[in-house]
């Protein structure tokens, strides 16, 4: 059985002091975790004092992007050894905003998802149409593209520390969630597509997460679907209240 897993993508948002804050109220909330795993991505600001503050639970530390070359005159960017040095254990790699907003492509996800593997980082790798793509039902043949470009050459040793997140573009931030049977269908495929890349064992082992617009309120029902294992949750996640509601709904 896979394990649910619950990330919170804080995107630019949290600074150090607020993102010490929150983890206090969270484990008030929480106190501790059953058979579910929690995974909070502050900014890179964050992530030093977070993974002292986060030592004292099982909660573990992610980032939100990170550069593919192992160091050098590339200003600006952040490596994968300065995020396991600071005690990052995943990574969030190909969000839809870091590619409609910064240019990332297939190709750079796909040297992403190699150096993540290279450094024992557990990737969450993003996919999701548009809204104009899912009208145009062009869905799948967008997810099939982002996850053959992503995946290309990849060779998995754990499945269990692989993880995708299906995020409709159309639903993030918009408080238009995805009906639980529209982002079945599409977990359902994605699964499929990774037994036949990887085999029947392999895709029941990884686990696909729903993205865009998860609340304490709606996400029971879209984890009590047969191939949802878990949340990218972004904006309820700022709040320590419904986070806490979330992790406790993913529990099984
Ligand atoms: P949202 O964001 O929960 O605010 O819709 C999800 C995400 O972007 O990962």
């Amino acid at each position: 059985m896979r394990t649910p897993l619950i990330a919170a993508n804080w995107k630019m948002n949290n600074t150090v002091s607020e993102s010490l804050k929150f983890v206090a109220a969270t484990m008030l909330e929480l106190k501790t975790l059953r058979q579910v795993d929690v995974v909070i991505a502050p900014p890179y600001t964050a992530l030093y004092s977070m993974n002292v503050a986060l030592a004292e639970t099982e909660i573990s530390l992610g980032a939100q992007n990170m550069h593919w070359e192992e160091s050098g005159a590339y200003t600006g960017e952040i490596s994968a050894s300065f995020l396991k040095d600071v005690g990052c254990k995943y990574i969030i790699i190909g969000h839809s905003e870091r590619r409609q907003y910064f240019n990332e492509t297939d190709e750079t996800v796909n040297l992403r998802i190699q150096t993540a593997l290279r450094h024992d980082l557990i990737p969450i790798v993003c996919v999701g149409e548009t809204l104009e793509e899912r009208e145009s039902d062009r869905t799948w043949e967008v997810i099939e593209r982002q996850l053959t470009g992503g995946l290309r050459d990849i060779a998995i040793n754990d499945y269990t520390k692989f993880v995708i997140a299906y995020e409709p573009v159309w639903a993030i931030g918009t408080g238009k969630t995805a009906t639980p049977e529209q982002a079945q269908e599409i977990h359902s495929q994605i699964r499929g597509y990774l037994e036949s890349k990887y085999g029947r064992e392999a895709s029941s082992a990884m686990r696909l997460l729903y993205g865009g617009s998860v609340k304490g309120a709606n996400s029971a029902e879209l984890m009590s679907k047969e191939d949802i294992d878990g949340a990218l949750v972004g904006g309820a996640s700022l709040d320590a209240k419904q986070f806490a509601e979330i992790v406790r709904n993913s529990q099984r």
